[in-house]
């Protein structure tokens, strides 16, 4: 059932012209297409047409008018046609009011909407669901004005009725982006003038009541489009663009043809309901999906182990533009904490795969970390090692070669040796190799010489034993004792296995500062001392390794702490008073800075120095040194608590966020010392959520915060996102022991709807999220995830499989807690009807071949 990237053959028709009609019903809705079909002169011999298609009740099916003699099996129809061109019509019906797996067209608050990618466009009608073939569309979409008075599909609106409305979309694209909203909506209106002066409508479309939360969205789409321009020369092709938010959505959103849909968490936002975070999130996500425009949509994906090719690039971009609207530095930062909480727990356990995948049996199963977060960093490793203008050239290159196709990674890395004259041969290993390379480096330093040495080495991943040598470019600078920069950064290319780097001409010893900016998605060891590192987190100029040093210095504080239960030392704390009351460096810098490494990033650092981890032992070890910062700089931290407070209405601009950051650190540790009089206080007074989140998160760590909590409930009984973070923050904050009760018991509660994906994610997906709660001892976290999984799976199998995650570390973990963690996993494979989705990921997870 597996498919293979070896197979690949191209479509035997080529698409001139989809022409689709749809009546939309809750129980009956029929889907009429019309299609025009003729050989592809590059494709393998016409002659029988095969079409996509599941779930579906084909009603009729003509070719040129007479009936066609179809064959119709469970994914799709076989029949003879043609060796010549012919028009091919038929009409089916669906249940969209049935959908619950949220894929294809199904309901949401009594909405219809759509989500296509990968394969969902084949739930709507028979059609050669892949992404290679692309075809412009018109759609006529009918529906009762009294409920749907908003019809709306991709491309630009051409005419419209009482109950009917149609769009064009005059691009070629792959079903995938289709995309068919209709509803009671209301617009946010706006325009923007492009570069060549194209006037663009902008809509964004939520529910009645929502209209004041779109204006953050809408001002980061207008920035996201001039950034577009400006920074890549892309110009928006259509007349219209819209964004509808929708509560049921498996994921982020989704680069629909000029019609983008979003999990509304990623729209709405008012200062009172949604947190800076959810600010960022939202710029972020509005800024993917617009970029989407060009990379993905104009030029899209052969097949889909290319995925990686619209999506390492459009993280890249949105990275970019991020750094660039806030802080690059503080960008940087956020991205490889992202990328080594779930990339490389990812890459370090049995669904480790390469970046460009070779098979799969769900495709929705390879929207993976690595395929998204470390198909970025490759991007960014090519854009270190050709330079800026090289990367420009090579981009304007793809733009302009590429524009209207469906490629592969072949393309993309041939654009850059063309581009550049590099050869790329080696480079493309880290599309191919799984695994995170474990990169080491020594050093001498004689007679002024100073030598670096490094070694790599890939460790097996599934299915790949062997590797062999990355190419990665080390970002270096030397500094001196004194604090001055000897050398400023220059870049070192390893190809090698081993390799050695002479800098002559140093007068003193110097100190590396390796891997600048996080160069490389790599695991850098070297043998340092606790002083060294204080120095580069009091001297480094490069800032992301200035927060490096602070975090390896945490690392090794922690992990001392649980092996040997030794006592934070002074460099460290020292170091960090320094760092907290460094009034010249970015609050938010600080704010990082300050907090501690993740439990499960220690599970996984302790797992690679040799030691088991132990849940409760890494938390326990984290409550203490939390504990002990607090004291230490519980004066420093009060001023700045203080200090930080800032006069008059919320804004969410960078500077005030970075300020509320750092003050929210500060209470965190505060609240340890404080009896949770400052949280309490805050929570009282806030007039945003970012303050009384922050506020209600120290208190139930503090006590439960039963109060609040309740409080707060009664509050935003009404707001489903505001409450989803009330489910999360409840399974998120509770102690060990009883998190495993506190998320059961919240399942209990009337407003959990477990079959909206967010609504689940905070609750199912939370617990997971809490590493001692979730492994704490006797196992009853494994259990309630299961329980839910395998009632989840057969609704939603996509989310369920997603969330099969959450136990993807379970090789880390003692025999008792892996005992657990596998009988779990077996109890969900043998579940009757388990979904093909769920049972490629736990047979994965479980190491099947
Ligand atoms: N292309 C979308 C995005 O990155 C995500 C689609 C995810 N689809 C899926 N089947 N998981 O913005
Ligand atoms: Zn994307």
């Amino acid at each position: 059932r597996a498919v293979h990237l070896k197979d690949y053959a191209p479509y035997p028709y080529l698409l001139d012209d989809v022409s689709l009609q749809v009546r939309l019903d809750p129980k009956a809705t029929r889907v009429v297409s019309q299609i025009r079909f003729s050989p592809n002169p590059d494709g393998p011999a016409a002659g029988t047409l095969r079409l996509d298609g599941e779930g579906l009740r084909l009603i009729r099916a003509t070719i040129d008018g007479a009936p066609a003699d179809v064959t119709v099996d469970d994914h799709g129809l076989t029949c003879p046609a043609p060796a010549t061109a012919f028009d091919w019509e038929c009409e089916v019906e669906i249940a969209p009011a049935d959908n619950t797996a949220l894929e294809g067209l199904y309901m949401s608050n009594g909405m219809y909407c759509t989500q296509c990618e990968a394969e969902g466009f084949r739930k709507i009608t028979y059609y050669p669901d892949r992404p290679d073939v692309m075809a412009p569309f018109s759609v006529r979409i009918e529906a009762d004005p009294a409920t749907c008075p908003v019809l709306l599909s991709n491309g630009n609106p051409t005419v419209a009725g009482d109950g009917w409305a149609e769009w064009q979309d005059p691009w070629p694209k792959p079903a995938y982006l289709f995309a068919l909203v209709a509803g009671d909506l209301v617009r946010h209106a706006d325009s923007f003038r492009t570069l060549s002066g194209r006037e663009v409508d902008l809509g964004i479309w939520v529910r009645p009541g929502d209209e004041g939360k779109c204006a953050y969205a809408m001002d980061a789409l207008k920035r996201s489009m001039a950034w577009d321009e400006a920074e890549y020369g892309r110009e928006y092709d259509l007349n219209t663009f819209n964004i509808v938010a929708v509560d049921d959505f498996n994921m982020g959103a989704m680069e629909n043809k000029g019609l983008n849909i979003f999990n509304s968490k990623y729209v709405l936002a008012s200062p009172e309901t949604a947190t800076d975070r959810d600010y960022e999130m939202i710029e972020g996500i509005i800024a993917h999906e617009y970029f989407h425009n060009w990379t993905g949509n104009r030029i899209t994906c052969r097949d889909w182990f290319q995925l990686c090719l619209k999506e390492g690039l459009t993280v890249f971009r949105d990275q970019q533009f991020s750094g660039d609207q806030r802080s690059h530095a503080v960008k940087r930062i956020d991205d490889v904490l992202t990328l080594r909480a779930r990339q490389f727990r990812e890459d370090n356990g049995p669904l480790s795969h390469p970046v460009r995948p070779e098979s799969y049996i769900e495709i929705n199963n390879f929207y993976t970390a690595t395929v998204y977060e470390k198909g970025a960093e490759v991007i960014g490793m090519l854009r270190r090692l050709v330079g800026e203008e090289g990367y420009r050239a090579a981009l304007d290159l793809y733009f302009d070669r590429h524009d209207g196709q469906a490629c592969t990674i072949e393309d993309w890395l041939r654009v850059f040796e063309d581009a550049t004259g590099r050869d790329l041969t080696q480079f493309k290993r880290w599309y191919t190799q799984s695994g995170t390379p474990r990169l080491s480096v020594r050093e001498d330093y004689t007679d002024n010489v100073y030598r670096l040495h490094f070694r790599q080495e890939t460790p097996p991943t599934p299915g790949q034993p062997e590797k062999g040598p990355q190419v990665i470019p080390v970002a270096l600078g030397l500094l001196a004792p004194d604090g001055s920069e000897t050398m400023p950064t220059r870049v070192l290319e390893i190809t090698e296995t081993e390799q050695s780097f002479t800098f002559p001409g140093q007068e003193t010893r110097p100190i590396p500062s390796l891997l600048r900016g996080f160069s490389a998605p790599v695991i850098l060891t070297r043998q340092s001392t606790a002083e060294e590192r204080a120095f580069l987190l009091a001297h480094d100029t490069d800032p992301f390794n200035k927060w490096e040093a602070g975090r390896t210095l945490a690392k090794d504080v922690l992990s001392r702490m649980v092996t040997d239960d030794a006592a934070p030392g002074p460099d460290y704390l020292s170091a960090l008073r320094r760092v907290t009351q460094d009034d010249t460096l970015d609050p938010a810098f600080r704010a990082l800075a300050l907090a501690l490494p993740s439990d499960d990033d220690m599970a996984q650092t302790l797992t690679d120095s040799g030691v088991t981890p132990d849940p409760l032992a890494i938390w326990t070890a984290r409550e203490k040194l939390s504990l002990r910062i607090a004291e230490e700089l519980s004066a420093v931290l009060g001023d700045l608590y203080d200090a930080l407070e800032r006069p008059g209405p919320y804004s969410p601009d960078p500077k005030a966020a970075n300020a509320r950051a750092l003050r929210q650190t500060a209470l965190g540790l505060l609240s340890r010392i404080d009896g949770g009089t400052r949280a309490q206080k805050q929570f009282a007074a806030a007039d945003n959520m970012t303050d009384e989140l922050g506020a209600l998160a120290c208190l139930i760590r503090a006590d439960g915060g039963d109060e609040a909590t309740a409080t707060f409930y009664r509050r935003w009984a009404d707001d489903r996102l505001v409450l989803d973070k009330w489910f999360a923050l409840q399974v998120g904050y509770a102690a060990p022991a009883d998190a495993a009760d506190v998320a059961a018991r919240l399942t209990q509660h009337p407003a959990f709807d477990w079959k909206n994906p967010n609504r689940f994610r905070s609750v199912i997906g939370g617990l997971g999220g809490n590493h001692a709660g979730f492994h704490a001892a006797g196992g009853a976290g494994y259990e309630l995830v299961a329980d839910w999984l395998i009632r989840l799976d057969p609704v939603n199998p996509q989310t369920a499989a997603r969330m099969t995650t959450l136990f993807e570390t379970w090789h880390r973990y003692d025999a008792d807690r892996r005992d657990m963690m596998r009988a779990a996993l077996e109890r969900i494979r043998a579940t009757r009807g388990l979904s093909r989705d769920s049972a490629e990921m736990v047979g994965r997870i479980l190491g099947d071949a």
